[in-house]
């Protein structure tokens, strides 16, 4: 399989942007990261991205009157770079369907729950009202409805009873940081296929399901 073209998109501070850039640095993932793409021209990933020597580029959804004016900007700036993959890594925007299906199967998404629960905004805080024992994180292919799409890997932490938001969410944010590289790390050698709409993943059981302690 040749190495992805890869482009990471982030609206704020780009931590899961930074353990993908890291880890395909490293040689752990046969794929090259060609673009960093902010919709924020503020958003702090931009500077780190910078420093790792990746281009980057700003689309301003304020730029755009409507969704898919935003959408067909975002597509080109992809094309313009020869992209072939795709990571959404903290990207807060809802994309359209027409763009959700151009990059059918060659994007995937971070979500900090163990999905389908608690998809969208709040997600912590919903998890500590529930009182779940466990939360974690979700690596998926992106599809329309927010945060749903083929799982492709889960890492799982327990919730704690001196837990807030902030606890929680650093815990998961850890998490976050060990699966996604070890997600894209997984589809860029082939081993991710979708048939129907689950990931069928051809790796040991415990690599794609991580049960991870309180501390680590
Ligand atoms: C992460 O929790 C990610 O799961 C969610 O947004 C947050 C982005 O954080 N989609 P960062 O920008 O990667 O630090």
């Amino acid at each position: 399989m040749a190495r992805l073209r890869l482009a990471i998109l982030i609206s704020g501070r780009g931590s899961n942007m930074q353990a993908l850039l890291a880890a395909c640095r490293s040689g752990a993932i046969a794929a090259d990261p060609c673009l960093v793409l902010s919709n924020r021209a503020e958003a702090a990933g931009l500077a780190v991205a910078e420093e790792a020597g990746i281009p980057t580029r700003v689309v301003s959804h304020r730029d755009f009157g409507e969704r898919a004016g935003f959408d067909a900007a975002l597509d080109k700036a992809l094309g313009e770079a020869g992209i072939d993959f795709v990571c959404l890594a903290g990207f807060m925007r809802l994309l359209t369907r027409n763009f959700i299906e151009t990059w059918r199967d060659r994007m995937i998404n971070i979500h900090p729950s163990l999905l389908p629960a608690f998809p969208g905004l709040d997600t912590h805080r919903r998890a500590l009202a529930a009182g779940v024992k466990f939360a974690g994180c979700t690596v998926h292919f992106a599809r329309f409805e927010t945060d749903t799409g083929p799982i492709i890997a889960q890492a799982a932490v327990p919730v704690l009873p001196s837990d807030d938001e902030a606890r929680l969410a650093a815990r998961v944010l850890e998490a976050e940081h060990r699966l996604y590289p070890l997600a894209l790390g997984l589809v860029a050698a082939g081993k991710v296929r979708v048939e129907g709409e689950r990931a069928i993943v051809e790796a040991p059981a415990p690599t794609v399901q991580m049960l991870l302690s309180p501390t680590g």
